[in-house]
C-alpha cells in the first residue's frame, strides 16, 4: 500500500481518494463476526458507490435510492437479485423500465400510498409479481404510518401482483444508544406481531437500517465492540424473528477510505499558522464536523509526529471562510509539497461536499485490491462545465 501511495503522490498534482478493498473486506468480516450468524447485510450504495462491485460477494443486498445509483449498479453489472430499489421519490419512468424488464429481479420498497399504486399498476401492466417492502416511518417524511402498511397488507390477497415480503425501517445515522435500538426493534416486532394476529400476515423479513456509528474525531468515545455485542443481544432476545437484513452504509465503508491533499501554501496570520491545501470542503466532509471544531484523524505522509509539533489550521482552496478542514491540530513542521492524509473517509465524505462552489476540479479516485492491484476508478473531474452557461435560444 505504501508503495502505491508514494506513486500516486508523485503522479497526482492534486488531491485524490484511495479506497483499500482489503480493509473494506476485513471490516465486513469484522461486522459479520460481531453480529449473530443469522444476520444478513445490505450495503447502502449512497455511502460510496465506488466500492459496490468490490463487495458483491460479501453482502446479500444493495440498497439503491435514485435513478443514478440504479444506473451505476447496472453499469457495474450487479446482480438485480441483490437490489433493493428504495428511495422517497421513485421516478415513474425509471421504475417502469425496471418492471418492464423481465430479467430485473429486485425488490422495491414502498414509501407512500402513491408508490404503492405506482408499483401495483406497473406490476399488473407487465404481468409481473413484484416483491415489495413497505417502509415504516420514523416520524419523518420517510416511509408510511402503520395504518397505511396495514391497509397494504390487508389487500394482499386481492392485489396479488405485489408480494409483501416484510417491512423496511431506518431512523437515522451515527446511532450509539442501545436503548434506542431496543425500543426500535421491540416496536418493529410488536408491529409484525400485530400484522400476524390481525391480518394473518407472516413477514418473511425485516430490513433494518441500523445507522451504526463511526468514530471520526479525536475524543469520540463509542465502544464499538460493546455496542455491537449489546445490539446482538437485543436481536437474540427478540421472539419469532423473521429474516433480518441490516441495511448499512457508513459503518461498512468509512474505514477503507483515505483522502490525500497537498500543502500548497503556508502562512502565519495574526500568530496563527495556516496550511493551505489544494483540496477543501468541496472534496471532503465529515459527518458532525461543524466550523472545523472537531479533529479528524490526520497525518502528514512521511513525517512522524513529535512533541515539538505545532498547532496548525488546515484550509482548503475555496474562497470561503468556512473552508477549514481542521482547526488547531498538532502536526509536524509543514512545508509546501507535504501531503496530508485524512483517515476514515470511505463513506459519504466524498459526496457530501459542495462540489460546485468555485468550479474547482474533483479528486481522482483509486482502489487498491487485496492482491495489491491498483485501479484508477475516476480521473480528476472538471466541474467548470456544470457552472458554465451554454446559451440555447428558446
Ligand atoms: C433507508 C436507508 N438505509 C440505510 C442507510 C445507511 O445509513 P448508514 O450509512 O448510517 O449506515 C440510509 C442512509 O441515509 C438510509 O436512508
Amino acid at each position: 500500500m505504501d508503495d502505491h501511495i508514494s506513486r500516486l503522490i508523485k503522479e497526482n498534482q492534486c488531491s485524490f481518494y484511495v479506497f483499500d478493498i482489503g480493509e473494506l473486506k476485513r471490516r465486513i468480516a469484522y461486522l459479520r463476526n460481531s453480529l449473530p450468524q443469522y444476520v444478513e447485510l445490505c450495503y447502502a450504495v449512497k455511502a460510496n458507490p465506488f466500492i459496490s462491485k468490490e463487495i458483491e460477494n460479501d453482502v446479500q443486498r444493495f440498497e439503491i435510492c435514485s435513478p443514478g445509483e440504479a444506473d451505476i449498479c447496472k453499469a457495474l453489472d450487479i446482480d438485480s437479485n441483490k437490489m433493493v430499489i428504495s428511495g422517497i421519490y421513485k421516478t415513474p419512468s425509471v421504475i417502469e423500465q425496471m418492471v418492464a424488464d423481465d430479467s430485473f429481479k429486485g425488490i422495491f420498497t414502498i414509501e407512500s400510498l402513491r408508490q404503492y399504486e405506482l408499483l401495483l399498476g406497473l406490476a399488473e401492466k407487465y404481468n409481473r409479481r413484484l416483491e415489495v417492502l413497505p417502509r415504516l416511518t420514523n416520524d419523518s417524511q420517510f416511509g408510511m404510518d402503520e395504518s397505511d402498511i396495514e391497509m397494504i397488507v390487508s389487500q394482499r390477497q386481492s392485489r396479488k401482483a405485489l408480494e409483501v415480503v416484510g417491512v423496511q425501517y431506518f431512523s437515522g445515522t451515527q446511532k450509539t444508544s442501545l436503548k434506542k435500538y431496543r425500543r426500535e426493534l421491540e416496536h418493529l416486532t410488536a408491529f409484525l406481531d400485530r400484522l400476524r394476529e390481525e391480518y394473518s400476515f407472516i413477514a418473511r423479513e425485516l430490513e433494518y437500517g441500523t445507522g451504526f456509528p463511526v468514530s471520526y474525531f479525536e475524543g469520540d468515545k463509542t465502544d464499538e465492540k460493546e455496542l455491537l455485542a449489546g445490539f446482538s443481544e437485543i436481536l437474540d432476545e427478540l421472539p419469532q424473528k423473521p429474516r433480518i437484513i441490516l441495511e448499512i452504509g457508513r459503518s461498512i465503508a468509512a474505514s477503507c477510505g483515505r483522502y490525500y491533499t497537498h500543502a500548497v501554501d503556508i502562512k502565519q496570520n495574526k500568530g496563527q499558522s495556516y496550511v493551505l491545501t489544494d483540496g477543501g470542503m468541496h472534496h471532503i466532509v465529515y459527518f458532525g464536523q461543524y466550523m472545523a471544531m472537531k479533529k479528524p484523524f490526520v497525518s502528514v505522509v512521511g513525517k512522524n509526529s513529535t512533541c515539538d509539533d505545532k498547532q496548525w489550521t488546515v484550509c482548503g482552496s475555496l474562497c470561503s471562510m468556512n473552508d477549514i478542514l481542521v482547526k488547531q491540530i498538532s502536526l509536524p513542521d509543514m512545508e509546501v509539497g507535504d501531503v496530508l492524509c485524512f483517515e476514515n473517509a470511505g463513506a459519504y465524505c466524498m459526496t457530501e461536499g459542495i462540489s460546485l462552489l468555485l468550479s474547482r476540479d474533483l479528486p481522482a479516485v483509486y482502489l487498491v485490491r487485496e492482491n495489491g492491484e491498483l485501479y484508477r476508478v475516476r480521473k480528476p473531474f472538471e466541474t467548470k462545465a456544470l457552472n458554465c452557461p451554454q446559451y440555447e435560444k428558446m
